[in-house]
């Protein structure tokens, strides 16, 4: 099917050779139901003994320890970002088909886009990002959050929060973010749901078909809101983003502007309701922690932080080696697709005490690998950690003797990149 190289999806299937003198190993994978369940056991193994090794299953060459993985990232003249958003597995025809409709042309302009480009539209979409613009969403965002707790506390116990409460506030914040209306909040919603599955997950046929529509109808809105910022611009960073193009159109194209919404969605909705939930499930796992954030609020932006060292909620990254290059003294081939283990990087006992241990009170907690490093540092990292720090202030204010649900299997998300659980059960 004709999409090409350049498009934001690269939906080819991708054959690369092990890099020579290099462990491999032929069991690795993400997918592994002991994976999924605990990433973090057979990772300090792997770190242990082999951590540079090939993932023959995968076709990637795994990085575990944190100074190898941070460097990957730094060195973005010899690892590109271009690979993030190509699906993991080879998306079938009738997908692909439903993707190549002509007017389903999202660009790659951050988390996929190299320089120049991605220098000037970051330069434009940190906007969205300003101590202005946070200091704008901070109210919206606890009242929204402190109405869906009320929801969820008045249709219980016990509650399912990721459902009531997990994936409707970052939803609903990126969408206030650019602006969308809240009367479109619920087609968006099932616009945006399974699209990471498409991208890192394992998805049969008719799933593929389902979120591809769901892709090219998401993308038209994008496009249709830009035009609308166009004629009645708002408080919002797609009217900032047009106000921009007004000015100087070779600064930011209207395609540029929509590719950032598109994108947007992507980058910060799921993988906040995951940080929400890992989070929950951590600090009511450990009662002495919760009390102590329950009796001292000022301790929850630092048991965030821990919360994002210690289970984060994106377990991995890739990169794409663009010339023949090294690392940890591996000599790898230009075309080598990298996969960075996040997750190992952030128990590495090198950089972490104890490392295995969730502590809120960690001095350097904040150290942690979860929102990446170097040109592509996670634009959206105060806001994912309001949202988190304004959700457990709620929560413990107003549901202190909050509980997981004794006895519960958690059951997480089988993903390449992501983690968290798909449904989380509390009592109060
Ligand atoms: C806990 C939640 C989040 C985590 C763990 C996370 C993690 C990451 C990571 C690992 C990267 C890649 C960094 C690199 O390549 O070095 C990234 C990039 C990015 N993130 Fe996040 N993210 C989160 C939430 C958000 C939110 C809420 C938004 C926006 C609303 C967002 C927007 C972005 C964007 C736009 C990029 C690409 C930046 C660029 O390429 O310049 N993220 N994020």
């Amino acid at each position: 099917m004709a999409i090409t190289q350049s498009a934001y999806f690269d939906l080819s299937a991708r054959d690369i050779a092990a890099p020579s003198g290099c462990p491999v190993d032929h069991g690795f994978s993400p997918f592994n139901d002991s994976y999924v369940a605990d990433p973090y056991a057979a990772l300090a193994a792997k770190r242990a003994e082999e951590p540079v090794f090939y993932a023959a299953d995968l076709g990637y060459l795994v990085l575990t320890r944190m100074e190898d993985v941070a460097e990957v990232l730094r060195r973005s003249d010899d690892f590109a970002s271009t690979n993030v958003q190509h699906p993991v597995y080879p998306v079938g025809d009738a997908a692909a088909a439903v993707l190549a409709s002509e007017d389903f042309n999202p660009q790659p302009v951050l988390s996929n886009q190299g320089d120049p480009v991605h220098s000037r539209v970051r330069k434009h979409a940190m906007a969205g990002f300003s101590g202005r613009r946070m200091r704008l969403l901070e109210p919206v965002i606890r009242n929204r959050c402190e109405a869906l707790v009320d929801e969820f506390l008045a249709g219980g116990p016990p509650g399912e929060f990721t459902h009531v409460v997990g994936h409707r506030l970052p939803g609903e914040t990126i969408y206030r973010l650019v602006g969308f209306p809240e009367a479109d909040d619920p087609k968006l919603f099932e616009w945006s749901t399974d699209r990471l599955d498409f991208t890192w997950g394992r998805t049969d046929e008719e799933a593929q078909v389902f979120i591809a529509e769901s892709m090219v109808a998401y993308w038209r809105y994008c496009v249709a809101h830009v035009e609308r910022c166009r004629t009645t611009p708002g408080d919002d960073l797609t009217s900032e983003l047009v106000a921009v193009h007004a000015e100087d159109p070779d600064a930011l194209s209207l395609l540029e502007i929509a590719s950032v919404l598109y994108g947007l969605s992507f980058a910060g909705h799921e993988i906040v309701s995951y940080f929400l939930a890992n989070g929950l499930i951590r600090l009511l796992g450990d009662r002495a922690q919760w009390q102590a954030v329950c009796a001292d609020p000022s301790l929850i932006p630092g048991a965030a932080e821990e919360i994002l060292r210690f289970d984060s909620p994106q377990t991995s990254w890739r990169r794409v080696a663009v010339r023949d290059t090294a690392i940890a003294e591996i000599e790898i081939p230009e075309g080598t697709q990298v996969f960075l283990s996040l997750a190992s990087a952030n128990h590495d006992p090198a950089q972490f005490k104890n490392p295995d241990g969730f502590d809120i009170h960690r001095e350097n907690s904040r150290s942690h690998i979860s929102f990446g490093r170097g040109m592509h540092f996670c634009l959206g990292n105060r806001l994912a950690t309001m949202e988190a720090v304004i959700l457990l202030e709620t929560m413990t204010a107003r549901a202190p003797d909050l509980a997981l649900v004794p006895d519960m299997d958690i059951s997480y998300i089988p993903n390449f990149t992501l983690r968290g659980p798909r449904e989380l059960w509390l009592t109060w």
